[in-house]
């Protein structure tokens, strides 16, 4: 199942029209590889008449079934570690500041199926009991694909899926046997809030965040996206909170207000200082 590289042209301004994420020419394989069940679920005999039906129809849920089996969704549970010990290590300090209001909000800002926000459910858990009641605590988990986020609320996850990132004990404690598969627990299902959030768009309802986890999404966008991206975050940040991006994402080079810090093993970024946001 090839696709011609008009139809491949075509997918490629739908994908950054809809998402943002723009899409390398050499990536046609990945193109055919993700939307060939697309095809084959809708009865079509290849790529390039799945791609003629987008052209002509005015089906927004095709439109986001295609965008999102081009997207890649790959993560896993407490993925690269080292972010999750720095939040460990902020959160005391973050709570205190936050004594008297008793909220705390975390945003996983691109959360695919679900490992990063429960990861930080379990987190809060495992390390921070005491605030977890009588506290107002919210995971804010959003994504683009509504696909992502149904299995996200399903919170489903494999044997494989489970072996990425979770000891025998801590998925002992956190999930229950599912027909084959294994359930989140109630205790951190309550804490995460799902929703669809597109970056590229404004996203005006988000309270202010303590902590926002922008992780191994900037990198599928192009540069002035990614500026834009991160300069709108900057006012959902509360000016002491700490922004998370993935391993290989950096602010290097751009000039819009964050300082980077040092964590445990990985770094993070705050508002740089202005005088009007508030705390
Ligand atoms: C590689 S996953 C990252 C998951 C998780 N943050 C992690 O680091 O493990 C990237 C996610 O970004 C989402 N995404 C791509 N473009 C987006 C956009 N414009 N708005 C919101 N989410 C988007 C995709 O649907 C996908 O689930």
């Amino acid at each position: 199942m090839k696709i011609s590289s008009p139809q491949f042209a075509f997918l490629r301004t739908l994908l950054k029209r809809v998402s943002g994420v723009s899409l390398d020419e050499s990536k046609q394989y990945l193109v055919e590889a993700r939307l060939r069940p697309v095809a084959r679920q809708r009865g079509l005999d290849d790529i390039d008449a799945l791609v003629t039906l987008l052209r002509n129809t005015s089906d927004p849920h095709l439109v986001d079934e295609v965008v999102c089996a081009m997207m890649t969704h790959e993560t896993s549970f407490f993925r690269d570690k080292a972010p999750f010990e720095t939040i460990a290590r902020m959160l005391p300090e973050v709570i205190k500041r936050r004594g008297v209001m008793k909220q705390l909000v975390i945003w996983s800002a691109a959360c695919s199926t679900g490992q990063e926000p429960y990861s930080l459910a379990m987190l809060l858990h495992e390390r921070f009991p005491t605030i977890l009641s009588g506290w107002r605590v919210r995971i804010i988990a959003s994504d683009l694909s509504q696909i992502a986020l149904s299995r996200a609320r399903e919170g489903l996850y494999s044997e494989l899926e489970t072996s990425r990132g979770l000891t025998p004990v801590l998925r002992n404690k956190y999930f229950r046997p599912l027909q084959g598969r294994w359930s989140i627990a109630q205790n951190c299902r309550s804490l995460v809030e799902f929703r669809q959030l597109n970056l590229t768009q404004p996203w005006q309802t988000m309270p202010p965040c303590d902590l926002i986890l922008l992780r191994n999404v900037l990198l599928y966008f192009d540069v002035p996206t990614r500026i834009d991206v991160l300069t709108r975050m900057k006012q959902t940040l509360r000016s002491d909170g700490g922004l998370f991006l993935g391993g290989a994402e950096t602010m290097l080079g751009m000039d819009i207000g964050y300082e980077r810090k040092s964590g445990t093993g990985c770094s993070y970024y705050i508002p740089l200082k202005t005088p009007t946001r508030a705390a």
